[in-house]
């Protein structure tokens, strides 16, 4: 499809939302708005694709950039007079052999490539198509207005329309498909009398009608082309984004979940066959989760890579690494830049952060692991705390393959504990262990026979 050119309009500030946040940045499931309707355009292959900022276009262009499509512009409408006007400034940057153009909001968060190639065919015949959908509620849309041949004459805004106008439930999805020589004569044809004072580009309908040539208009469902435009809308958008890509993962991959209700999983999450997702479950995006690995109940991840067969029960972890066969939780905090090797353990109230476990290492109970470097089978046993932090600098704790830190050691930072060696529980340790050593630092016990006998005789407790 290399000779159709799509325009994103994005430039709007999104009013009904109320918000600070330019619309299209919201998010839903993982992704922002815009970024979704992008996703959908990806797999065209489309010969160029210009999108249209103006509220926070630094924002939004940064967004856009970010998104992987390629052969992307962005184009300023610095003042937001209208979706007309935003296609005014996006045609004159459509590049030599784009012939027809698909015309589409930024704000549709639910639109799926299928119907855009359905799009693509409708307009193939004729001199362009658009998608419409049957609404309950049209409340908010454009209203479409078809001849007694069945033929699209106009679009006709909510705020335009008459009562009867009013009463007709089959909407504009604001999606198009255009020739572009017929678009770029109609748009220049544009003028701002109506209720908002703004160029809509729902007047090139009609001129399409009036021309002889109308567009094929196709009624797509209602939940692929809706647009968001308050905060209610936006969690719908996500809650049915979400229930669709939970059941991608059941049924086209082989994944268990046990209560998809609470289980919420971002679009852009991998999980492989078999693996398990336990109730109360959430996965951010940049989360991967490998074969027959268990995750929750109740665990919240971000951006983290879970192998095969790992054990992530009850845990909080962000930008982190679980090796194969891993166990962690229940009640583990894992902060960025955590790396868990094949089989390691990290138990309960356990956190980490920039720590890298070897195979096999264990931190099983209520340690803080941080700025650290584990070796391969390494103990950390209950209570064990790096001391990486001085108030003013942060130092690295590396432990040796092998090695057994006791019970509630504390070692302060920089420090090395040799491969195979051991620390004494309680111990405060502030220098080097060399390999195979045994390290004790802490005073020695005083025992005084009879002390706390002699003090209730003499009255004191
Ligand atoms: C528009 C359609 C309406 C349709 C509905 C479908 C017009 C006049 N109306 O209404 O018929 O039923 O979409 O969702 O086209 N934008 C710009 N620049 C502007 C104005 C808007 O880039 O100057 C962008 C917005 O950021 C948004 C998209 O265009 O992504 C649609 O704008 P919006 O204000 O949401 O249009 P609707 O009122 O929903
Ligand atoms: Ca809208």
């Amino acid at each position: 499809m290399r000779d159709v050119a799509a325009v994103v309009l994005a430039a709007g500030q999104g009013t009904r939302f109320r918000s600070d946040l330019a619309k299209v940045l919201h998010r839903a499931a993982g992704r922002s708005l815009v970024g979704h309707v992008l996703a959908a355009l990806r797999p065209l292959d489309l010969g160029q694709v210009v999108v249209v900022v103006g509220h926070q276009a630094d924002a939004v262009r940064a967004e856009v950039d970010a998104s992987g499509v390629a052969d992307l512009a962005t184009v300023d409408q610095t003042e937001q007079r209208g979706t007309g006007h935003a296609v005014q400034q996006a045609v004159p940057a459509l590049a030599d052999g784009i012939e027809r153009v698909l015309v589409l909001p930024g704000d549709t968060p639910l639109l799926i490539s299928d119907w855009l190639e359905r799009l693509l065919d409708e307009g193939a015949g004729h001199g362009g198509a658009m998608l419409t959908t049957h609404l309950d509620d049209p409340s908010g849309y454009g209203r479409v207005l078809r001849a007694d041949d069945g033929s699209v004459e106009a679009v006709v805004e909510q705020r335009d329309a008459t009562p009867a106008q009013l009463a007709v439930s089959e909407v504009n999805a604001g999606m198009y498909l255009f020739d572009r020589a017929r678009l770029t004569a109609a748009i220049a044809e544009l003028d701002d009398d109506n209720s908002q004072g703004e160029l809509y580009l729902t007047d090139v309908v009609a001129m399409h009608a009036r021309d002889g040539a109308p567009l094929a208009a196709t009624a797509a469902p209602a939940d692929v082309v809706a647009g968001v435009n308050d905060r209610a809308q936006l969690a719908d958008a996500a809650a049915l984004l979400r229930r669709s890509h939970l059941r991608h993962l059941m049924v086209e991959v082989g994944v268990t979940v046990d209560d998809p209700a609470s289980t919420h999983v971002d679009v852009d999450v991998e999980v492989a066959r078999d693996a398990v997702l336990r109730p109360g479950t959430i996965l951010e995006a940049g989360t991967r989760v490998g074969q027959r690995a268990v995750v929750g109940p109740n665990s919240h991840l971000a951006g983290c890579d879970v192998g095969p067969d790992a054990t992530v029960e009850s845990t909080r972890a962000t930008d982190a690494t679980i090796g194969a066969h891993a166990r962690v939780g229940p009640f583990a905090h894992l902060r960025s830049g955590t790396r868990l090797g094949e089989s390691a353990k990290v138990g309960a109230f356990v956190e980490t952060k920039n720590a890298t476990f070897g195979a096999g290492a264990k931190a099983p109970h209520l340690s803080y692991v941080g700025d650290a470097t584990v070796g391969e089978r390494a103990n950390i046993s209950c209570g064990v705390i790096t001391v990486n932090y001085d108030g003013q600098v942060k130092s690295h704790t590396t432990i040796g393959d092998g090695a057994f830190v006791g019970c509630d050691t504390m070692l302060i930072a920089p420090v090395t504990i040799g491969a195979g060696a051991y620390t004494a529980a309680g111990s405060t340790i502030t220098d080097d262990v060399p390999d195979d050593a045994l390290a004790i630092a802490r005073s020695r016990q005083t025992v005084k026979e009879g002390w706390a006998a002699r003090r209730r005789e003499a009255g004191q407790g």
